[in-house]
């Protein structure tokens, strides 16, 4: 069990979610972060923090939408740094607010992969 950074994070990033990690699982991209699923323990403090609303909860994700999100999310981890203090966001961040599918068009930076 473990919670997943989802979409509206991507070119919106508000970093609110790192304050209240009690175990430091937030890794960084350049325009997302991401839940590090084997250090995360499932507390959920942190969904409610997020003013995107992209933190999501595995049980409640179809099963497609889980192994995608839950690749992403490992892949930064794999390579990002962790961040544990809340940053400005992108300045432009409320043009992207709640556009749809961010990642197919502009993936991850520097993860870079789109299903295009
Ligand atoms: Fe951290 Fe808890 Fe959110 Fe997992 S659910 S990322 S442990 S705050
Ligand atoms: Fe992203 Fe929300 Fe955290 S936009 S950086 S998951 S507060």
């Amino acid at each position: 069990m473990t919670y997943l950074v989802t979409d509206n994070c991507i070119k919106c990033k508000h970093t609110d979610c790192v304050e209240v990690c009690p175990v430091d699982c937030f890794y960084e991209a350049d325009n997302f972060l991401a839940i590090n699923p084997d250090e995360c323990i499932d507390c959920g403090v942190c969904e409610p923090e997020c003013p995107a609303d992209a933190i999501v909860a595995d049980s409640v994700m179809d099963p497609e939408n889980l192994a995608k999100w839950e690749e992403i999310n490992r892949k930064v981890c794999e390579t990002g740094p962790v961040i544990t203090e809340k940053k400005d966001p992108p300045d432009d961040w409320e043009e992207w607010d709640y556009v749809p599918n961010k990642y197919e068009k502009f993936g991850i930076i520097p993860l870079k992969e789109t299903d295009e």
